[in-house]
C-alpha cells in the first residue's frame, strides 16, 4: 500500500473510532508497523492509596498521582495501573466494589479521572484500571437485591447454596476456604441460604454462569474505555467459577502424610474445584471481543495468572491469541531465590512455549512482600529490609526484568528499593488478613507503605501533618526519588537506564533472547539478539562471590569478540574482551557485542 493511501486509511480509522464515541488512546502511540502499544513496554504498578496525597488527609489521590506524572515519564513508563479507585467501603482496600462506574470520593471525582488520563495521555503514558470481576462488596446494590429473597431479579447473581444438615445442625454446603482464611461460605438470614465468596465474607462471589450479570460487566468495560483507559488488569480472573458439583476438595498433605495447617489455623484445601475451571476462557474471549471494539488504541487486558505451569499460561493467550494479551508471568519473578538454573528454564519456557504471544514478567506487587525478599537467611527465608546485597540484588533482578524480551511491568517504589515493612504490633495491622493471620501472616501492609519522595515530613507523600494511613518507614531519610536522583550510582538509574537502553537498543527492545553458559549455577547469562544482527549480551552474578563468565557469543552466529559497555556494576573493571568478564558479588554486565 502506498503511504499516502495508507495515511488517508489511518485517518478514517481515526474519525470512525471518534464517531464512535471512543476516546482516542490513553496509551504510547504505535510503534512503526502495526505493533500494539503495549508489546515490550514498561508498565507501573501503582497502589493509590499510598502514591501521592494531594488533599491533606494522609490517604493517596488521583489528583497526587497527576502531579507525579512528569516523574512516571521521566522515568521511563508507558501505562500505570492503578488498583481499584471505584467506590468501596474498603475493606480490601477497593478490591471490595460498590459501584463500578464512579470513583470513591476519597480518591477524588470522575473530573480528577479524566484530567488524569488526559494528562497521562500527554506524556505518551496509559491509564490501566483494576477490573475486579470475580467478586463486588456486600454493600453493592446487586448483592443487596440478591441477598433480599430467594425470588428477586438478582437472585441468582451471585453463587447462593443451600446448608448441609448433618445430624440435625446447619453446615456450608462443602469444605471449601476462603483465600483469607475459614470457610468460604457466608450464611444469610434472609435468604436462609450460604453465599460463597472467595475472598473476605465482604467480598460475594458473583455467578458467572448469568448472562446478566456478564453483560453488566461488559458494559461496564465499555463505559472505561468511552473514558479513555489503556487497559484493564483482571483481578482473581482464574476464579470466576465453580465446580458445578460442589463438591469437597482433597487436603493439602504435608511430606509427613498429614494435612498442612495453613496460617489461619485451618486444614488447607486444594482449589481444584474453584480455579482454573474451563469456562473462564469463554469469558475471557468475550471480555477480548469488547477490549477490540476500541480497535486500533489496541485496549490491552492483563491477567492476574498465578499457574504453576507455561503450559496453563499459554491457554490464557487463546488458542487463537483471541483471550489475555498480556496474562501475568509470575513462574519467573516469584521464583522468591537467586536459583540461576530456575530462572534460565522459566525465562527459557516464556521464550519459547507461548508461541508468538509476548510474555509479561513481574517481581513484585501489592500482595507480596516486596523484591528484598529474595535476601535469604541461611536457612532459607527472606530476610527484609537493607542486607549487605540489598543493592547489588535489586540490580540482578532490574536486569533480569528489563533486559529480557517482555513487557515489563513492576510496583511503585520498586525504583528506589524500597523494602517490605511489615507491622510490628497486631494492633497497627490495617489488612484484615493480618489481624486473623497474626503473627504467622501480617497482611500486606508492608508492602503498601507510603511512596518515599524526599526526606522532608511525611517524605514528601502528604503535606496534611496528620497520621499517614499506613506508617512511612524509616528508611525514607536515606531511600527517597531526591535523595537517588542526586546519586549516579543509585538504584533510580539504574532502573532508569535499562528502561531508557531497552527502548534505543533494537536487540534489547525486542530481540530474540537466547541463554548461554547453560550448565552455569552461578551466573546467569544471555544473548538479545535483534533481525538485523545487532546483538546484546548480558551477565548477572546470582552469588556473592566474584565470577568471571566467558560471553563469547560467536557460536551463535554474532560477529565480534568485544563489547562496549552498556551497563555495569559500579566499581566493576570493563572487560578487555567478551571470553572474560568478571563479576563482582552480584555483578551486572550489559554489553553490547562489537
Ligand atoms: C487480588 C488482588 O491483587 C488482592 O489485593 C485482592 O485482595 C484479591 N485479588 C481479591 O480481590
Amino acid at each position: 500500500m502506498k503511504a499516502w493511501t495508507r495515511g488517508i486509511l489511518c485517518l478514517l480509522v481515526a474519525l470512525c473510532a471518534g464517531a464512535a464515541g471512543i476516546a482516542q488512546p490513553g496509551a504510547a502511540p504505535e510503534s512503526a508497523g502495526h505493533t500494539p502499544w503495549w508489546k515490550n513496554a514498561v508498565i507501573y504498578e501503582i497502589y493509590p492509596r499510598s502514591f501521592q496525597d494531594s488533599n491533606r488527609n494522609g490517604i493517596g489521590d488521583l489528583n497526587g498521582i497527576t502531579s507525579r506524572l512528569d516523574y512516571l515519564q521521566n522515568l521511563g513508563v508507558n501505562a500505570i495501573w492503578l488498583t481499584p479507585i471505584y467506590p468501596s467501603p474498603q475493606v480490601d482496600f477497593g478490591y471490595d466494589i460498590s459501584d463500578y462506574t464512579a470513583i470513591d470520593p476519597q480518591y477524588g471525582t470522575m473530573a480528577d479521572f479524566d484530567r488524569l488520563t488526559a494528562e497521562a495521555r500527554k506524556r505518551n503514558i496509559g491509564v490501566i484500571m483494576d477490573l475486579v470481576l470475580n467478586h463486588t462488596s456486600d454493600k453493592h446494590p446487586w448483592f443487596i437485591e440478591s441477598a433480599s429473597s430467594r425470588t428477586n431479579p438478582k437472585a441468582d447473581w451471585y453463587v447462593w447454596h443451600d446448608p448441609k444438615i448433618v445430624n440435625g445442625k446447619r453446615e456450608p454446603p462443602n469444605n471449601w476456604q476462603s483465600v483469607f482464611g475459614h470457610s468460604a461460605w457466608q450464611w444469610d438470614p434472609a435468604r436462609k441460604q450460604y453465599y460463597y465468596h472467595r475472598f473476605y465474607i465482604q467480598q460475594p462471589d458473583l455467578n458467572w454462569n448469568n448472562p446478566q450479570v456478564r453483560k453488566a460487566m461488559y458494559d461496564m468495560v465499555r463505559f472505561w474505555i468511552r473514558h479513555g483507559v489503556a487497559g484493564f488488569r483482571l483481578d482473581a480472573i482464574t476464579s470466576l467459577f465453580e465446580d458445578p458439583s460442589f463438591s469437597n476438595e482433597a487436603y493439602v498433605l504435608g511430606p509427613d502424610g498429614k494435612p498442612v495447617i495453613n496460617a489461619y489455623g485451618d486444614k488447607e484445601v486444594m482449589t481444584n474445584k474453584t480455579d482454573n475451571l474451563p469456562e473462564v476462557h469463554d469469558v475471557l474471549r468475550e471480555l477480548r471481543r469488547v477490549a477490540d471494539e476500541a480497535g486500533n488504541r489496541n485496549v490491552v487486558l492483563i491477567g492476574e495468572t498465578y499457574l504453576e505451569s507455561i503450559a496453563d499460561l499459554r491457554k490464557m493467550y487463546g488458542p487463537r491469541n483471541d483471550e489475555l494479551q498480556l496474562p501475568m508471568d509470575m513462574q519467573v519473578g516469584f521464583i522468591n531465590k537467586l536459583d540461576v538454573p530456575l530462572f534460565r528454564r522459566r525465562i527459557n519456557e516464556a521464550e519459547t512455549e507461548i508461541g508468538d504471544n509476548q510474555p509479561l514478567f513481574v517481581f513484585d506487587n501489592h500482595d507480596n512482600p516486596r523484591w528484598d525478599r529474595y535476601q535469604l537467611s541461611a536457612s532459607g527465608t527472606p530476610v527484609f529490609g537493607y542486607g549487605p546485597h540489598h543493592a547489588g540484588i535489586g540490580r540482578v533482578l532490574a536486569t533480569i526484568l528489563f533486559a529480557s524480551r517482555d513487557t515489563a511491568m513492576f510496583y511503585y517504589g520498586d525504583e528506589i528499593g524500597m523494602v517490605t515493612t511489615p507491622p510490628t504490633r497486631k494492633e497497627d495491622v490495617k489488612d484484615p488478613i493480618g489481624i486473623t493471620g497474626w503473627p504467622k501472616e501480617k497482611g500486606r501492609d508492608g508492602e503498601r507503605t507510603p511512596m518515599q519522595w524526599n526526606d522532608g515530613p511525611d517524605a514528601g507523600f502528604s503535606a496534611g501533618h496528620v497520621k499517614t494511613w499506613l506508617p512511612i518507614p524509616p528508611s525514607y531519610t536515606t531511600y527517597n526519588v531526591a535523595a537517588e536522583q542526586d546519586q549516579p550510582n543509585s538504584m533510580l538509574h539504574w532502573y532508569e537506564q535499562l528502561m531508557a537502553l531497552r527502548k534505543q537498543d533494537p536487540a534489547l527492545h525486542s530481540g530474540d533472547e537466547i541463554m548461554l553458559n547453560t550448565s552455569d549455577n552461578k551466573v546467569l547469562s544471555w544473548l538479545r539478539k535483534a533481525p538485523d544482527g545487532e546483538a546484546v549480551v548480558v551477565a548477572c552474578n546470582f552469588t556473592d562471590q566474584p565470577r568471571t563468565v566467558n560471553l563469547d557469543v560467536s557460536a551463535q552466529g554474532v560477529q565480534g569478540t568485544h563489547a562496549s559497555t552498556l551497563m555495569i556494576t559500579p566499581g566493576t573493571p570493563e572487560p578487555a574482551s567478551l571470553s572474560k568478564v568478571q563479576l563482582g558479588p552480584y555483578g551486572v554486565y550489559v554489553g553490547k557485542v562489537q
